[in-house]
């Protein structure tokens, strides 16, 4: 890259833990997902794999985030998109909602530009590469992500090409538990 862009590549860990079981399909020892430092912005972007067919989504990492957000007014397109209902066990996973016309909302957020908004939470297929430790491996799929539907006003700021924000934090609904929940990982 000539220009005064410098990509950093990182590699981040997510879930580590060995398998007690030997099982006939495939379950992953441990997940990893690619981040790279976009200096020019100073923000670290990662890439996932999202929707019917799969398409590569690139978001803004956030380590404190509760819930994954993607931007839905644009470019979103899937033949697996589910609406999550008012009462549903993905609601309350989310805790303190809005409810409106039957579907269940929060609150998306960019806190580089501070703008938010509010929108659907939805249930979708998501894919990230497993690993065993050193070599990159296959992908996996979870059928049922919970995230939260953006706005195209709150990419503001954001670095180019990404489309929404990972969220890296502790609660159930982030990324990490998430993923560990599905393949049944260590929360590490
Ligand atoms: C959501 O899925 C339904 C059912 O497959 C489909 O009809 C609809 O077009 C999808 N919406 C989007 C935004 O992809």
């Amino acid at each position: 890259m000539a220009l005064s862009y410098k990509f950093l590549l990182l590699c981040f860990l997510l879930i580590f833990v060995s398998p007690a079981i030997a099982q006939t399909s495939f379950r992953p020892k441990a997940l990893v997902l690619p981040v790279l430092k976009n200096a020019a912005v100073f923000q670290y972007v990662t890439q996932i794999k999202q929707r019917t067919p799969l398409v590569p989504v690139k978001l803004v990492v956030h380590l404190g985030g509760n819930l994954l957000w993607v931007d839905c007014e644009k470019g979103y397109v899937s033949s697996t998109n589910k609406t999550a209902r008012c009462g549903s066990a993905q609601c309350h996973l989310i805790g303190l909602v809005a409810c409106g016309g039957g579907k269940c909302g929060d609150f998306p957020n960019n806190p580089i530009s501070n703008t938010g908004t509010i929108g659907d939470i939805r249930i979708d297929v998501v894919s990230v590469q497993s690993t065993n430790g050193r070599n990159p491996g296959r992908g996996v799929t979870v059928p049922n992500f919970i995230f939260l539907c953006g706005s195209e006003f709150v990419l503001r700021g954001l670095a180019p090409g990404v489309t929404g924000i990972a969220a890296l934090g502790r609660t159930k609904t982030a990324l990490p538990l998430q993923l560990a929940a599905a393949f049944s990982l260590n929360r590490k």
